[in-house]
């Protein structure tokens, strides 16, 4: 869960790096730091703090050189110190490593390596290490950086510079990264936004690959050394999606985005004509012989997964959510009738990936739901659908919900219509409701009050998330963002749970958002009585001219009337803006929130 960059040029590479590493701060942020390679040797600098620490270091300490590597922490071994920081060298400064992912065997080769002089508590110093040996024994670099790779086990992405060569060499093995190709300059990054303002040319590097690149261009190869050919591919993403476009936070950016993003989440995929959801991607017999659905995700994406649970036993459809990390380590029995579907916006959850890797074999049909094109989930599921949420920086997750849930309905109605058994909803009422959706939700952006619930309630002791139906899932959403960026403690959970339980925790100073979606929404009233009858505010989420249910809320935080099916996303963002507003009130570091990072690449 950290950021790597590396750039090869012609011309002072620094400034490429560090911009690199902001753009990448997403993946990890408590140290960071970069390696040249100049005539009189490596120049290696490193902070622990976040990137600005290491940028004051360099303007100290100015650092030349065209070829270099950086990285950007998520301590996994070792605390956040400048030690620990990466790049790692070996004893005589003749390499520098920079790392993402965990090496199991780091310990044993320790051992093996006692008579080197080590400086850090992190798995990954034992590489340059390993490295040095391969070089006092003759070998070349290229060679000695093969060699060392076999002797690694786990899961890696890595990127090394040489004193005296002006080369870059990488390798990957479980944690993503992509090379950018420019006329005369690359670069090698664990995701597309560090040299996005650069090109838009990408080559996504496959487990296995090694590439070398210098000035003068690239080559890729397989870990015996055969040339391989990997496709570059041009991303539509523009330079600002990894800018902040004049707001004051990722997240708060992203929340706004959601009427593009489901627009484009959506187009071509509704047929309201047959009131059949189509998607180019899945070809018709795509889903001939399914009679159950597993669902697999983990944080955001299990919620969105749970909602798609609903629509789908709501449609007839046997459909069952799981949190990946339980289900890769104990895989429910499967085979060629189940289908299992991966929810992760950006394709890498390490969690989601072993759950996919767990069912491989068994005749089931896996189907990633994901974000970002040539991520490792696209590979490893025989069919792929893409939310096209666009880039996501903020590691809270918001646009990218409402674009997973978006496509997790259009994908429920098409199950629904092509497995035996389901009953698709009747006349296009859910595609309908759908194809209005990006401009209701920029209704809610255009008149949320959320600012007023924010200030009133931002310092309370506990706050509680209730729903049914699609409003539970929803309530575990909002939960989990108050959590992430306001570090309060909020708990979301189905309403019918309240009296078995939860309730004894509802006082006066726990608020209590309850979601009204349009179904079964006099039993989640009852609940709100209950909660009333605590003297606990309530907020409710619901839709306009619902006057029964304003008369026990403190406050309504109103959403277009729309079908029940679809509500839950528009309530989501209601919940979406308290819970960045309350940040907001209490000044936390909204898209940097502590010991979090935006994609979990280790289990
Ligand atoms: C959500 O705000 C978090 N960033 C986190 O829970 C995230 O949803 C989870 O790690 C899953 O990530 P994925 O969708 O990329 O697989």
């Amino acid at each position: 869960m950290c950021g790597i960059t590396a750039r090869v040029g012609h011309d002072e590479a620094i400034d490429e790096l560090l911009s690199g590493l902001r753009n990448l701060e997403y993946r990890g942020y408590d140290s960071a730091g970069v390696a040249t390679v100049t005539p009189d040797g490596l120049t290696v600098i490193k902070r622990s703090g976040e990137i600005d620490e290491l940028c004051t270091a360099v303007e100290k300490t100015p650092v030349h050189g065209s070829s270099g590597i950086g990285h950007t922490r998520w301590s996994t071994h070792g605390p956040p110190t400048d030690a620990n920081a990466h790049p790692h060298t070996d004893c005589l400064g003749q390499v520098a490593v920079v790392h993402n992912g965990i090496i199991d065997n780091y310990s044993d080769l320790r051992d093996e390596l006692s008579t080197h002089e080590f400086t850090s508590d992190t798995d990954t110093e034992v590489v340059p290490h390993l490295i040095e040996e391969q070089l006092s024994a003759g070998y070349e670099p290229e060679e000695a950086f093969r060699r060392t790779i076999d002797r690694i086990s786990g899961s890696y992405a890595i990127a090394a510079v040489f004193d005296g060569s002006d080369a870059v060499y990488g390798t990957r093995s479980g944690s993503p990264l992509v090379l950018g190709v420019d006329d005369d300059t690359y670069y090698l990054a664990s995701d597309v936004p560090a040299f996005l303002e650069y090109t838009d040319d990408v080559v996504y590097l496959q487990d296995g690959d090694v590439v070398v690149m210098d000035p003068d261009g690239y080559e890729i190869s397989d870990t015996d050394g055969e040339a391989v050919e990997r496709a570059v591919e041009t991303v539509d993403w523009d330079p600002s999606d990894a800018g902040k476009g004049g707001y004051a936070h990722y997240m708060l950016k992203e929340i706004y985005e959601q009427p593009t993003a489901l627009r484009q989440s959506i187009r071509g995929r509704s047929n309201s004509m047959t009131g059949r959801a189509e998607f180019e991607e899945l070809p018709e017999e795509t889903f001939d012989g399914v009679e159950s659905v597993h669902l697999v995700a983990m944080g955001t994406s299990y919620h969105a997964a749970l909602y798609a649970q609903a629509l789908l036993s709501d449609r007839g459809v046997t459909a069952q959510a799981f949190l990946s990390g339980e289900y890769g380590s104990n895989p429910p029995p499967t085979d060629e009738r189940t289908l299992v579907i991966a929810v992760t916006q950006s394709g890498e959850t390490a969690d989601t990936l072993s759950a996919i890797r767990s069912v491989q074999g068994t005749g089931a049909r896996t189907l990633a739901v994901t974000n970002v094109v040539g991520s490792t989930a696209t590979r490893e599921c025989d069919d792929t659908v893409y939310i096209r949420a666009g880039p996501e920086i903020g590691v809270a997750a918001t646009k990218s919900f409402s674009s997973q849930v978006a496509t997790l309905i259009l994908l429920s109605e098409r199950l629904s219509q092509d497995l035996s058994g389901g009953t698709p909803r009747a006349t296009g009422e859910v595609l309908d409701a759908l194809s209005v959706l990006p401009d209701d939700v920029q209704r809610v952006l255009d008149a949320s009050t959320a600012d007023t619930v924010a200030a009133e309630y931002h310092d309370s002791d506990s706050y509680f998330f209730i729903g049914r139906g699609v409003g539970h899932p929803v309530s575990m959403e909002g939960s989990l963002k108050f959590k992430e960026i306001t570090y309060d403690h909020a708990e979301g959970f189905s309403a019918a749970e309240l009296k078995h339980g939860p309730l004894a925790l509802v006082t006066e100073n726990t608020p209590v958002f309850a979601v009204f979606t349009g179904r079964d929404d006099t039993k989640t009233l009852h609940n709100v009585k209950e909660i009333r009858a605590r003297d606990a505010p309530v907020i409710a989420v619901a839709s306009e001219g619902t006057d029964r249910i304003r008369e026990y809320a403190d406050h309504v935080l109103e959403i277009p009337e729309t079908h029940p099916d679809v509500a839950g996303v528009l309530a989501n963002v209601q919940l979406q803006l308290v819970s960045y507003l309350a940040a907001d009130e209490l000044a936390r570091p909204i898209d940097k929130p502590r010991n979090l990072a935006k994609s979990v690449t280790v289990e």
